[in-house]
């Protein structure tokens, strides 16, 4: 995926992130090395959401480092993409103690850090890694029975946004049946985005 770096939002995602990691009312702040607010490519088309960074994350402040990390960007050259084409970040931008779930106290105190970077962004696609990624977007429904369809939501503060639920790759990598699911579904990717590309051209024009 070659193209132009987009150097104007690139400034605009670092200016959200240098003002929410000196205002965000996080409470998770108090014990994390420092915050973990996303990192891959500010122009992205794919945005890519987990849950929460892990040890070794707040350790190095870049999310999906670890074994998850890992998987993911297999699955990422499986579809023929790296790191660097898309942009991945957390519902909750500090660590958890003990890898423990977020609050959904905590996760309501960096929504409006993630708002704004979906609106920076400005992705063709977002991909939801896990439950709380996806409850944060579509409530009131099951992972189990969502994972591998895409939803086109509007929000008040977001707009129209589409969406693409998938197993988180930590639960995958234990779990065979889920890791297979998650593989399907992964493939899935190239050609959902083309065909939302493809409609949104055809509103355009
Ligand atoms: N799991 C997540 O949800 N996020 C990370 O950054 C790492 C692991």
């Amino acid at each position: 995926m070659e193209k132009k770096k987009n150097t104007v939002k690139e400034k605009k995602l670092e200016a959200i992130n240098a003002y929410w990691e000196k205002h965000c009312t996080c409470g998770l702040r108090e014990g994390a090395i420092q915050a973990v607010p996303g990192n891959g490519d500010a122009d992205a088309q794919i945005l890519f959401i987990g849950e929460a960074p892990g040890k070794k994350e707040d350790f190095e402040g870049i999310p999906f480092i670890g074994s998850a990390g890992k998987f993911l960007s297999e699955m990422l050259a499986s579809i023929h993409l790296k790191r660097e084409d898309i942009f991945i970040t957390n519902v909750v931008k500090y660590r958890p103690p003990e890898n423990r779930d977020p609050s959904p106290e905590e996760k309501e105190a960096c929504r409006q850090w993630l708002v704004d970077q979906v609106k920076s962004i400005d992705p063709v696609l977002i991909v939801t890694l896990g439950r709380h990624a996806m409850e944060n977007f579509i409530p009131d429904r099951k992972i189990s029975e969502i994972h591998g369809k895409t939803f086109c939501m509007t929000f008040p503060d977001l707009g129209m946004r589409n969406f693409f639920c998938l197993y988180h790759p930590a639960a995958a990598l234990y779990n065979g049946g889920l890791r297979e699911a998650l593989k399907k579904d992964f493939k899935k990717i190239p050609r959902l985005l083309r065909k939302i590309q493809k409609e949104k051209n055809s509103v355009t024009n």
